[in-house]
């Protein structure tokens, strides 16, 4: 299948600063995304996957810098691309869905009016028309048709129907790539489904580009067509997500899917992943996941291994493999 590269990122790396202590998250960060893939994004809390998706989206807080490395989307370093541009794509050619609603919604305007907004920003219409794009959208995110919904508030509609709105904001502009960040955990579990749901038919019909993160493999094994795992502020290993998850091949990868609770399995014998994710200003030399690995060699702890590729799409960064 030949596919055209989307999002080629390169050796990203960045720091926080933090009372004038540099603290680096991202190291190295190397991968690509191809027009209409579905990645998954996994990993433990605090590997960087919000950070990573916040860069990408050009959306870093004040105190963090990029320090290292190139964004190249649509051809071109996003790095590099003045303030204004790089607005002129957020919503646009990407959008990012965020785990809090609130975070993407403006509580003293209308849902209507904020979609109106968001369309007449990049598109030259009139109000009229970009109300009735509004209704379009809001019909094809699964909200019923009536006039009324476009003048509530924000508070007004549940959680899930806030979330349905958010992601409404993100596809209103036909994006190329949408990034999730857990995009259902702030939501009632019997919403979860019903929004990824959604996702996952918007994904399909509007063949948009998507990278997703979430804690939950299945819905990675459910809807993503390949999968990056991050540990502790970089990539381990990357593969298609059905050989990943069959034959795993980082010692993290395969304790990550261990730890996972299978529908025919009693959680109490659950296995965790033992130890903790390093500090970011207490990383380990060598590999980074060497203290916690049940396998590691003395190499490990000594030296950082390179990621080795197997394909275009599979990878890991550990010493077993290279
Ligand atoms: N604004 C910030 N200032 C300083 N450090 C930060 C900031 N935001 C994130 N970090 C640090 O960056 C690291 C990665 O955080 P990030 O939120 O990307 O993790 P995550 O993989 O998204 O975790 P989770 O699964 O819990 O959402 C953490 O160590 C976090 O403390
Ligand atoms: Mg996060």
């Amino acid at each position: 299948m030949s596919e055209e590269i989307l999002l080629d990122i390169r050796r990203l790396s960045t720091a926080f600063e933090v009372e004038d202590v540099i603290i680096p998250i991202l190291k190295d960060i190397t991968f690509r995304i191809h027009s209409g893939e579905s990645l998954g994004v996994v990993g433990e809390s605090g590997s960087g996957k919000s950070v990573l998706a916040h860069a990408i989206m050009g959306l870093l807080p004040s105190n963090a810098q990029v320090y290292n490395g190139e964004i190249i989307y649509e051809g071109r370093d996003l790095l590099k691309l003045n303030p204004k541009k790089r607005r002129q794509l957020r919503g646009d050619r990407m959008a990012m869905i965020f785990q809090e609603p609130m975070t993407s919604l403006n509580p003293v305007y209308t849902v209507g009016s904020q979609v109106v907004e968001l369309i007449r920003a990049h598109r030259k219409i009139s109000k009229k028309e970009a109300l009735a794009w509004a209704v379009d959208i809001f019909e094809k995110v699964g909200i019923p048709q009536s006039n009324d919904f476009a003048n509530r508030y924000p508070h007004e509609l549940s959680g899930g129907m806030r979330q349905r709105v958010v992601i409404a904001l993100a596809i209103a502009l036909s994006p190329v790539l949408l990034l999730a960040d857990e995009p259902t955990t702030a939501l009632d579990v019997s919403i979860q489904a019903q929004i990824l749901e959604l996702i996952q038919s918007l994904q399909d019909n509007m063949k948009m580009a998507t990278m997703l993160i979430t804690h939950d493999l299945g819905v990675v094994a459910g809807m993503c067509r390949n999968v990056l795992v991050m540990y502790a502020g970089q990539v381990v290993e990357t593969g298609e997500t059905e050989e990943l998850f069959k034959f795993p091949k980082h010692p993290y990868t395969k304790a990550l899917l261990k730890s996972i609770p299978k529908l025919d399995q009693n959680t109490e014998f659950l296995e965790t992943i033992k130890g903790m994710v390093p500090h970011p200003q207490r990383m380990p030399e060598g590999c980074r996941f060497a203290p916690r690995c049940e396998v590691a060699m003395d190499q490990c702890h000594r030296e950082e291994p390179d990621m080795h590729s197997f394909s275009e799409y599979a990878g890991v960064k550990c010493w077993l493999y290279q």
